[in-house]
């Protein structure tokens, strides 16, 4: 078995840690809003309508923060078709996922279930098909005092008090072809720019996430950030990132390393933006948002086009294994380290759109893989992100070369004397003795671990959650600190208490 090391150090603190990158995504898109998390004729939903099955594992995911309505979705949303009275509200065609759109869940009804699932609301305006003005009718909707027509039209939809949403997406993907009003970076920019400008007048409270690249793979990648943000820098607050992974073909090394790709883009963003600033000459250093990132088996999906005008079809509903959990768990680590830049991260999406959380309608709901290293790692995660000085093995992927075997950061949370070391070991057929100096902390009294590795459940767990569920592993304590074996594609939480 080969070995690594790691140093936990409180003097190598990469950044607090931040609860919006606990986020998640609910989207109009499929069944993630409605028989997602509405659904009023369901035997557990509340007076309002929601599953509250759904809230209890919103509530255990540890989720802090939720973007909404989209995704693609919003690109042609109009948000005045979903408040006021029910009955009145129109059905519309939906052109991001041609699907029928009642609109019986919008802003109000959000705002709601927000704070009743205990997450802060991140809302986007839509810059595909509308402009300034709806954008701003929007945030006065939601964050003014009343006195002003449409803050008095919330008040009337029975909201007294203004919804105070703070953090606030410049539209969805507007580099994207696909996208409905699709966008070139520089009509994109100005639009930014002027939005953004009026938003804030309105309301300097908020922030601002302007749209980056769809994916770095995207042909304009780079040259879209650096041409948008000449426009929009001295605005905005965040500029956003997106990812996707997914296995091509058996290369399953280069799956589970999917963190390299992470880690590149983010450094290769903040590398952007930092240029930009110094263009500008602006002292303001931007924080990114990863306000979409998971597994999606994109090679699976037909497309937009092989949609076919229903209300809340199955769209995307992956099956996720223990494969996919542990690379969740590893672009969690990605995260983590990059604290320092990163300050926003949606898991996309929460509920049956490639999400943790799966429901029938009607029926149960039930976690999938995926849902446990979010869980954990949002529930151990406290404190400061300590970098972790890393020695050990390396493995030679296809799609990225020769990169470490093991990727790890920590987190010390000093009042309750604890430190977290997330792992994951990204080679597919060799364990790895992980040792943990604990330099520079109290001594530790007590180690545990909990592990999920690919080797331990069957690729396609489903929803037997007993096949899957993460296992207690043992930790050795030494005069160094702890030692444990971190299994064959596996990752990996230890939690060290003083
Ligand atoms: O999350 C699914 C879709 O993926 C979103 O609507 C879009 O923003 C992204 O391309």
């Amino acid at each position: 078995m080969s070995k690594a090391r790691i140093v936990v150090d409180p003097q190598f603190t990469v950044a607090p840690v931040d609860r919006r990158l606990f986020g998640s995504f609910v989207e109009h898109m499929g069944r993630c809003v409605y028989t997602g998390i509405y659904e009023p004729e369901h035997p557990l939903a509340d007076q309002d309508g929601f599953r509250k099955d759904v809230l209890a594992l919103t509530g255990e995911l540890g989720v802090s923060t939720i973007r909404y309505p989209g995704g693609n979705f919003v690109s042609n949303y109009r948000w005045e078709d979903g408040v006021g009275p029910k009955e009145q509200r129109p059905v519309r065609r939906d052109l991001a996922w041609r699907s029928i759109e009642t609109n019986q869940f919008g802003i109000d009804e959000f705002v709601d279930w927000s704070r009743r699932a205990g997450v802060e609301p991140m809302v986007a305006v839509n810059l595909g098909t509308r402009g300034v003005a709806e954008a701003v009718d929007l945030l006065e909707y939601c964050n003014a005092d009343a006195g002003t027509a449409l803050a008095d039209q919330r008040v009337a939809n029975g909201h007294a008090e203004p919804h105070d949403v703070k953090l606030w997406c410049l539209g969805n993907e507007m580099d994207g072809p696909w996208q409905i009003g699709h966008k070139t970076a520089e009509e994109y920019g100005r639009l930014a720019q002027e939005t953004g400008k009026a938003m804030k007048r309105l309301d300097p409270s908020i922030e601002l996430v302007a749209c980056g690249s769809s994916n770095s793979k995207m042909p304009t990648f780079g040259s879209w950030e650096s041409t948008v943000l000449e426009h929009c820098y001295d605005v905005v607050d965040y500029i956003s990132l997106h990812a996707y992974y997914e296995q091509h073909g058996d290369d399953v090394a280069s799956y589970l390393a999917s963190g390299v790709d992470m880690d590149r883009f983010i450094e290769a963003v903040a590398a952007t933006a930092d240029a930009v600033g110094a263009r500008l000459q602006s002292r303001k250093r931007l924080r990114l948002s990863f306000d979409e990132w998971n597994v999606w088996f994109q090679g699976e999906f037909g497309g937009e086009d092989s949609l076919d005008w229903a209300v809340a079809p199955q769209i995307i509903e992956n099956d996720f294994g223990v494969v996919d959990a542990v690379v969740v768990g590893g672009l969690l680590v990605s995260l983590l380290k990059h604290a320092d830049r990163v300050g926003v991260a949606c898991l996309a999406q929460l509920v049956n759109v490639i999400a943790p959380i799966r429901t029938e309608p009607g029926g149960r709901s039930w976690r999938q893989p995926i849902f446990a290293p979010f869980a954990l790692t949002a529930e151990g995660a406290q404190g400061v992100v300590l970098q972790t000085a890393a020695e050990g093995p390396t493995i030679r992927t296809a799609e990225f070369g020769e990169i470490p075997t093991v990727d790890t950061v920590a987190t010390w949370d000093q009042a309750s004397g604890t430190t977290s070391v997330f792992a994951v070991n990204r080679s597919p057929e060799e364990s790895v003795r992980l040792t943990i100096a604990t330099q520079g902390l109290p001594a530790v009294r007590t180690a545990t671990a909990v592990q999920m590795a690919v080797g331990g459940a069957g690729a396609a767990a489903g929803s037997d959650e007993s096949a899957w569920s993460p296992r207690e592993t043992a930790v050795e304590l030494s005069d160094e600190g702890a030692a444990i074996e971190l299994a064959p594609g596996s990752w990996t939480r230890v939690t060290l208490v003083a």
